[in-house]
């Protein structure tokens, strides 16, 4: 039986990888065979693409910076999404395809039609089963942001950008949400952590019943 591809996706700051870990570790004490995985970086050449662009301090062309984010995925998806699929896992994404669109196309400006064909290229077609998204206000966003800055986190290329373009970036996220509100499910990621883990693991619990 082919697995799920469940994927978190939220503006920075939202939360989604604490959530992601927390959800894993319900699903694997409920004996569900569980793969958790990120991008960039959830493969060793997406590791190293993920540190040379994201810790570069050289100016990267949108071009680039799109296409090493389409190269990561490739290789994700390739040996490591589908075979975990093929062996029945529940495979849980930090991030997917939906931040291209969001960040290089709303966030950087590259039109509908350029995005769609990158992400067709990269990901063969292989669509997410269900996504959640964590919502959050920017301004609230950019804080949690800056604070892990403070705390000696180290601090991203996509970090540095302003509100802006955050704004861009999550009003693309509420526009896919709107082509596809089957696949997703939003959640207010302005309440604790608890409560957060609460509604996801509802949502999940509930999903995965069917
Ligand atoms: P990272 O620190 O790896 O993870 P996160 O912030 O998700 O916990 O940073 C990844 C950054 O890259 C993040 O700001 C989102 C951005 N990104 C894109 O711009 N396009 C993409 O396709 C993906 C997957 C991520």
């Amino acid at each position: 039986m082919r697995g799920k591809f469940i994927t978190f996706e939220g503006i920075d700051g939202s939360g989604k990888s604490t959530q992601l870990r927390l959800l894993a570790d319900d699903l694997r004490f409920r004996g569900f065979n569980v793969l958790t995985t990120h991008q960039p970086g959830g493969t060793p050449l997406g590791r190293r693409l993920r540190e040379a662009f994201l810790e570069t301090e050289e100016n990267v062309a949108p071009m680039a910076e799109l296409l090493l984010f389409a190269a990561d995925r490739a290789q994700h998806v390739e040996f490591l999404i589908k075979p975990a699929l093929a062996e029945g896992k529940i495979v849980l994404s930090d991030r997917y395809a939906d931040a291209t669109t969001a960040y290089q196309g709303a966030g950087r400006g590259f039109d509908a039609k350029t995005i769609k064909q990158v992400i067709q290229l990269a990901t063969g077609g292989l669509k997410p089963d269900l996504t959640l998204f964590f919502d959050l206000p920017v301004s609230i966003g950019l804080q949690r942001t800056n604070k892990r800055d403070a705390m000696g986190e180290l601090k991203n290329r996509m970090d540095k950008e302003n509100s802006e373009f955050y704004d861009r970036v999550r009003q693309a996220y509420l526009e896919i949400i709107d082509k596809e509100p089957r696949r997703f499910r939003v959640i207010d990621a302005m309440l604790s952590v608890e409560e957060v883990h609460a509604k996801a693991l509802e949502i999940l619990t509930e999903y995965l019943k069917k």
